[in-house]
């Protein structure tokens, strides 16, 4: 797997496997400490060609979307969080992170199944 981040260098995952494809329809990938996101703040992790933005509420809910707001690609990961949503940095659409779907505009973004398991976020890239 190539596992590059985005903002900052996270401990590297604990993922058995070296690669991940798309086509892996159920693969649950650790993306390392939940520390490593402050409460209120998304990071974005990058596996290959595609990056995911990771979402740490303040009451410490967390969401996993895709890092590519579907309005001009704007890096959600840096948006505003809370309430269960993140405004994109670049014109302010809201997107809701349970759905992925776009308050008040057309268009969604995907999001991913992710929970922090003894301190560590595992998310599930579905296919
Ligand atoms: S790129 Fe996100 S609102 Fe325009």
């Amino acid at each position: 797997m190539s596992y590059s981040p985005v903002t900052e260098t996270p401990p590297k995952p604990s993922h058995p496997r070296n690669t991940w494809s798309p086509t892996d329809p159920m693969d649950q990938v650790d993306l390392g400490s939940i520390d490593f996101i402050p409460p209120g703040e998304g990071r974005a992790y990058t596996f290959g060609r595609k990056t995911i933005a990771v979402f740490r509420q303040r009451d410490g809910r967390l969401f996993a979307t895709d890092d590519m707001c579907p309005h001009k690609a704007g890096p959600l990961a840096d948006g505003l969080v809370g309430s269960g949503k993140v405004i994109c940095p670049l014109h302010m659409w809201k997107i809701d992170l349970e759905t992925g779907r776009c308050l008040g505009e057309n268009g969604a973004v995907r999001t991913y199944p992710v929970r922090a398991v003894n301190g560590r976020i595992l998310v599930t890239l579905t296919a």
